[in-house]
């Protein structure tokens, strides 16, 4: 059984001495445990540099929120997969449905990031998953389908190995509804199958799905128990070092009696 992934998101939150609080707390709690789960956490870019600082004796890894689309160059505003690598970062969220929403991201904009991020060696997580429309209208698997052949399928069998898929259904996120663990369980378990028509069984089976929207203490366990859900991308609960550590137990926990 392939350990857990625990990624927290800590969006556009946090004083600089609130995030260097609520690492060093997370840090402190996850020490006396010997993790198989691996732990990142991404911050707002200006507190990476304090994460990357600390992961180094941590057991956690440095993640960003976002990237450029271009190298480097006259882009104001933006941040580019190089400038992450030579700060330590090793992971980097995209097609966040927040930033599909409020800045126009396309699976076309996603894609030029992901190769950014493969060209500097990051492991990109790749968000996906339909609004509550797509599900009602039964739409749901189609959405998914189409996220993840327009944003990764170009992607050669060595780059996809790098890839963490992150399934957040839009309704989910920050509102307190979860994905019941079926509900999770079917849709993992369907991207696997596209991953493994088009890669093949091995790399689908080693590919890491995590599931994110309202994830939290109380449900992580039943989340991380189903077969196809390798983990969780967690908003909210990763705000709090004892709920983000609780999630981390649970995927220890879950690991073990699966
Ligand atoms: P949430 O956010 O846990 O607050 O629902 C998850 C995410 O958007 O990554």
């Amino acid at each position: 059984m392939k350990s857990k992934l625990v990624i927290g998101n800590w969006k556009m939150n946090q004083s600089f001495e609130e995030a260097e609080s609520l690492a060093t707390a997370i840090q402190d709690e996850i020490a006396e445990i010997h993790l198989q789960t691996e732990v990142v956490i991404c911050p707002p870019f200006p507190y990476l540099e304090l994460i990357t600082d600390l992961a180094d004796e941590a057991n956690f890894y440095a993640g960003a929120q976002n990237c450029s689309q271009f190298n480097n160059g006259a882009y104001t505003g933006e941040v580019s997969a190089e400038m992450l690598v030579s700060l330590g970062v090793e992971f980097c969220i995209v097609g966040h449905s927040e930033r599909r929403k409020y800045f126009g991201e396309t699976n076309a904009i996603i894609a030029e990031k992901v190769n950014r991020l493969m060209e500097h060696e990051l492991i990109p997580v790749v968000c996906c998953g339909e609004q509550l429309e797509d599900r009602k209208a039964g739409n749901h698997f189609k959405v998914v389908e189409t996220q993840i052949q327009e944003s990764l399928f170009h992607l050669s069998k060595e780059e996809i190995e790098h890839v963490v898929i992150a399934y957040e259904p839009v309704w989910a996120i920050g509102t307190g509804e979860t994905a019941t663990p079926a509900q999770a369980e079917e849709m993992h378990r369907f991207i696997r199958t596209l991953i493994e028509k088009k890669y093949g069984t091995e790399i689908a089976f080693n590919t890491y799905i995590i599931y994110g929207g309202s994830c939290n203490a109380k449900n992580a366990m039943d989340l991380f128990s189903q077969e196809n859900v390798d983990g969780g991308l967690i908003g909210g609960a990763s705000l709090k070092a004892a709920d983000f550590v609780q999630i981390i137990e649970a995927a220890e926990t879950a690991v073990c009696e699966n």
